[in-house]
């Protein structure tokens, strides 16, 4: 499975999951989870995935009031787009999109998008400082601000055992 087909379907189930706690509108949050990265790899990714999402979903019959709904999960989500998102179903597809790149699973995203892209462990490591190590302050539901915890205490441990190795000061 491409590994963002696997980031894809453990946002749908992060998200339904906090969505069932927090009483949001499931098919919303199923929809955009399942949409929310289909145009991943351009610049605006958030933008363009919610209009090729809206897209998608006209050429499929949703109903307008559905698809402006999922849109604006979509187009909100991102950590890097200021746009703020405004609905339930907007904060918790943001939040389990944050969720996915924090605890063990997010330290291996990081490092699987480093090799990909022929980056260092320096360059991950700077990344949990201006990214990873910022989002569970960022988060919008108190299910997910638990959630998050545990994974980024082991985030952090990990990042500073990390550095310690780099700098020597373990030896
Ligand atoms: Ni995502």
């Amino acid at each position: 499975m491409p590994h963002d087909d696997d980031h894809v379907s453990r946002v749908k189930r992060i998200a339904l999951m906090i969505g069932e706690k927090e009483n949001a509108d499931l098919k919303v949050l199923e929809v955009s989870a399942e949409l929310h990265d289909v145009e991943r790899e351009k610049e605006d990714h958030a933008l363009r995935s919610a209009e090729k999402a809206r897209k998608i979903l006209e050429e499929n019959g949703f109903e307008r009031h559905f698809i402006e709904r999922v849109y604006h999960c979509i187009s909100t989500h991102s950590f890097s787009e200021d746009k703020k998102p405004e609905t339930l179903e907007a904060k918790i597809l943001s939040d389990a999109d944050r969720l996915d790149a924090i605890g063990a699973i997010g330290i291996a995203r990081a490092f699987m998008y480093a090799g990909e892209r022929g980056l260092s462990i320096e360059d991950v490591i700077m990344h949990f400082e201006t990214k990873l190590l910022r989002l569970k302050d960022l988060l919008h539901t108190e299910t997910a601000r638990k959630i998050a915890e545990k994974r980024h205490r082991f985030l952090l441990e990990f990042y500073k055992r990390i550095r310690e190795e780099m700098e020597l000061k373990d030896v």
